[in-house]
Parts: structure tokens; sequence; C-alpha cells
């Protein structure tokens, strides 16, 4: 397991890495701005937290197991975040379509986060928001020819897929050592979030998996694929051994 130090500098040296080309111009045909354009505004708004209820629960959670640089890294992770929203911002710019202060999804979102003070539940969502946005991105990717947007959403892609490792390893090491029995219920609850808020995330962006050729059938498959290379993994049988049997390479999602 990596440490916090090393992600603080992961996300350090990350930011500094430009991927974009901000020469380009968007190019999008009439119909891929009907398809893309809300639910764009929407992700862009998501982007754009400040992180305050996260940062408050990884101060507390730091203080209790003793990790100082955790909250540096969680600081960091959330301005990564932030520049997918402000590149997303630019590009919605150059459209001329405005940058959107509320949508249903991120309200009811943010009035979860509102009341979350918890570790454990903050990693699991934010855990399986990022596993929704890797296919949705890769969809937004799949459905123009934009190459600016595309270049936009690969750069998101790569910095998601450390993303989900730093928030795997912060759930194994907060559910390592309980006991089989909250393990054991741990899964299936965990399950029932995950699948409730990966449906409620294609319902709601629907429309750009479908153009990107995710139909709600692979959308389903793909997450399950990533439930179990994640969550699930945490909680294999003799999962007290677990920890020193992973290999904490990036996770191939
Ligand atoms: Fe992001
Ligand atoms: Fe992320």
């Amino acid at each position: 397991m990596k440490t916090s130090k090393y992600w603080e500098e992961h996300f350090s040296r990350n930011l500094k890495v430009k991927r974009v080309n901000w020469t380009l111009q968007p190019s999008l045909t009439k119909d891929q701005k009907r398809k893309i354009l809300r639910s764009l505004q929407a992700w862009q708004l998501a982007e754009t937290s400040d992180g305050k209820h996260l940062i408050a629960a990884s101060k507390k959670h730091a203080e209790q197991v003793n990790d100082p640089d955790f909250l540096s890294a969680v600081h960091l992770f959330i301005k990564e975040e932030n520049k997918h929203g402000e590149n997303l911002g630019i590009y919605l710019d150059r459209l001329n379509v405005s940058r959107i202060k509320a949508d249903w999804g991120d309200s009811l979102f943010r009035q979860v986060r509102y009341f979350n003070t918890n570790m454990e539940l903050w990693t699991l969502t934010v855990l399986t928001v990022e596993n929704t946005a890797q296919v949705y991105y890769q969809s937004l990717k799949n459905a123009t020819q934009c190459t600016l947007l595309k270049e936009i959403c690969t750069d998101i892609l790569i910095d998601e897929a450390f993303h989900i490792n730093f928030q795997f390893e912060r759930l194994a090491q907060i559910t390592r050592n309980m006991s089989a029995f909250s393990r054991f219920w741990r899964l299936y609850a965990y399950w029932i979030f995950f699948f409730s808020t990966i449906t409620m995330v294609y319902i709601a962006h629907r429309k750009v998996f479908r153009a990107g050729g995710i139909n709600f059938n692979r959308y389903y498959s793909k997450m399950k694929l990533k439930f179990n290379k994640t969550i699930k993994r945490l909680f294999r049988p003799k999962s007290n051994v677990y920890l020193s049997k992973l290999k904490w390479e990036q996770i191939e999602l």
C-alpha cells in the first residue's frame, strides 16, 4: 500500500502535467450539442465542488489514524477534480454555453455530503462516482470527433485511474481490521449503494452514454466488473491477509 506522502507527491507532480492543447477549438455538430451539452454542464458543476465536507471528514480521519499527509493528499486530490471542472468550464465558455449553478443530481449529492462526516462513507461515495466517471468520460470521448473535447476527456481519464487507486487503498485501510460480520454485511450494503448510485448516473446522463455506444446492459456489466475489481476485492475470504497479498500496481479498469 502506498503512503499518503506518495499520493501527495503524485498529485503535486500530476497537477503540473499539461495534456490539453488549448490552441484547438471546439467542433461539435448540432446533434452532438443536443446530446452532450446539458450533461457536460452537470459534470462541470460536480467537478467544481470546494470539497469542504470531504476535507472536514479527512481531517478527522487523518487525526484518528495519525496520518497528517493524508489531509494534504486530499487537498491536492480536490484540486485535481477542480482542474477537471475548470477544463470543462473553458470548453463550455468557448461554445458560449453557460456554466450552471445547480443541477438535481449535484444538489442530491451535496445533501448527502453535507450530512456525511464519516470517512468510510465518503470513500465509498467517491470511489463509486469515480467508477461511473470513467465510463462516462470514455463514452463522451467516443460520442464526438471534437479533438479538444477528446483531449479533455483523456486527461480526466488518466487522473481518474489514479483517483480510484487512491480511494481504493483508503477503503482497504479503513475496513481491514473489521470483524468478519462487519465485512460480511458491508459487501451487500456497498453493492446496494453502488448499484443505486450508478443507475441514477446512467439515467441522468443516458444520452451521452448511448451516443458513446454504451447502452444500460453494457454499462451495467462494465460497472459490475469495476465493483468486483475494487469493492468486492476488499471483502474476499481470508481477508485478514489480503493487504499483504494484494499487488498495489495501478488497477486496470
Ligand atoms: Fe474528476
Ligand atoms: Fe476523480
